[in-house]
């Protein structure tokens, strides 16, 4: 049976009234459901995970930030420590988020370095992965995010973390343009991805959570999360509204 994640990463956007807002409808919408089809968890922005820890309290709802330090402490201005989310009960971080490797030009390195410093903190990681349309037109999918992946491989000697980690495979050209992958791909690629972990350790290699991410909407989500290698959904755009992401959560078939 799958453990489906359904992640909304909100990025830059919101105010406190509009966390309060969010927050409160996907509360009352979460509660009314019947029976939970998967976890549901939150990115606000990091300024205002304080307020998501408080409006969150009490509810089956955790949350988690968009990024973490690399280092443990000290003088490295902007970055916040893995311990430091914990604090405001962060259950999840994501890391090398396409923005953050395309636009603030994040490699695989740093990003295991602070892949390194979430497991070791007691954080469940999201590594995301995927390549840009040239790299799928030029054939290099495959090549791309296999090496997205050996870069946090050294650090997964321990086969429990299995249960810990979550990938999420997010082909860049997808994300934020309405241009969904196709069910077909997608599959092949998650297929991919949990033939690279079954190398690392067989017998936990289906406990990793593979989400899909990009565009991901209420029409698509079902196609999608019917899929046999696809165990929930980062979602972008549609996570900024109630209505929209619990709908992408309703369709977790168990
Ligand atoms: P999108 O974003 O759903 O708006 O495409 C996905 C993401 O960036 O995680």
């Amino acid at each position: 049976m799958k453990r489906y994640l359904i992640a909304g990463n909100w990025k830059m956007v919101g105010s406190k009234a509009s966390v309060e807002t969010l927050l409160s409808a996907l509360k009352k919408g979460v509660a009314s459901l019947p029976s939970s089809p998967c976890e549901w968890a939150v990115f606000p922005p990091a300024i205002f995970l304080p307020l998501t820890q408080n409006l969150l309290q009490g509810s089956s709802i955790v949350w988690g930030a968009q990024n973490c330090a690399d280092q443990k402490e000290g003088a490295f201005t902007g970055e916040i420590a893995a311990s430091m989310l914990l604090e405001y009960g962060c259950q999840y971080v994501i890391l090398g988020h396409s923005e953050r490797r395309h636009l603030y030009g994040e490699k695989n390195a740093l990003i295991a370095a602070r892949f390194k410093n979430a497991l070791s903190a007691g954080l469940k990681p999201i590594l995301c992965v995927g390549e840009t349309l040239a790299e799928r037109e030029s054939q290099q999918s495959w090549s791309v995010v296999e090496e997205q992946l050996a870069a946090v491989a050294a650090m997964l000697d321990n086969p429990a973390d299995f249960e810990r980690i979550v990938v999420a495979y997010e082909p860049v050209w997808a994300i934020g343009t309405g241009k969904v992958a196709e069910p077909e791909m997608v599959q092949i690629m998650h297929a991919e991805i949990r033939g690279f972990l079954r190398t690392l350790h067989p017998e936990t290699a289906s406990k990793v959570r593979i989400l899909y991410g990009g565009s991901v909407k209420p029409e698509n989500a079902h196609s999608l999360l019917a899929l046999p290698d696809v165990d929930g959904a980062l979602v972008g755009g549609a996570s900024l509204k109630a209505e929209q992401f619990l709908e992408i959560g309703k369709q977790c078939n168990p």
